[in-house]
């Protein structure tokens, strides 16, 4: 059994200054046409980060699966929502939740660049570089973190937790 931590690793209000020094770090790097969130994870993320940002972007989420023998360390990753974007000379600003093995973002690339997007850049909300096993690196990051499971805005542990406001560790009971 599992219980969420009792002090946040990241309160809410970490969060929120930290966006507002992250969308200065976005807003720097230019505009983009459109935001790709990668559901379910970054959908808070995504909602608080597209308000700071300059322009007026269009707003898709894209919805991504692994798939295949577990037990295998590479796995398939396959994509639902992509199909009517039209990214074709697109300038891209892809946003996940957390950046953990890399093999969800590394996919997503290849297929972004295979549809035309003629720029596209990363970020995420959490980086956990520990874990690496895709060659990724995020254009920008809101938090380091050390590998533990983390829950609340937007990160959930099955399907769980999701609305708490900061960012929790989940430990053994
Ligand atoms: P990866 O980078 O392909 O390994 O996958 C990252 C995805 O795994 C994220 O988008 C999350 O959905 C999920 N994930 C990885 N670590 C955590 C965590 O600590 N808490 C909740 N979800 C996580
Ligand atoms: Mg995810």
């Amino acid at each position: 059994m599992y219980k969420v931590s009792e002090t946040p690793l990241v309160s809410k209000e970490a969060i929120k200054d930290r966006l507002e020094k992250l969308s200065e770090e976005i807003n720097a790097s230019g505009k983009y046409d459109i935001l790709l969130g990668v559901l379910t994870g970054a959908y808070i993320y995504v909602a608080d980060l597209s308000r700071l940002l300059k322009g007026i972007p269009k707003v898709a989420f894209v919805k991504a699966s692994s798939y295949g023998d577990s037990t295998e360390s590479s796995h398939n990753v396959s994509f639902q929502g992509l199909e009517n974007l039209q990214l074709k000379g697109m300038r891209v600003l892809l946003i996940d939740d957390i950046l953990d093995t890399g093999k969800t973002i590394f996919a997503l690339l290849e297929e972004l660049k295979k549809q035309g997007a003629e720029e596209i850049k990363t970020c995420v909300l959490l980086d956990k570089p520990s874990r690496r096993e895709a060659a990724i690196k995020a254009d920008f990051v809101g938090f380091t973190i050390e590998n533990k499971f983390v829950v609340g805005y937007g990160l959930d542990y099955a399907g769980d937790y999701r609305t708490l406001d900061g960012i929790y560790t989940l430990e053994q009971k």
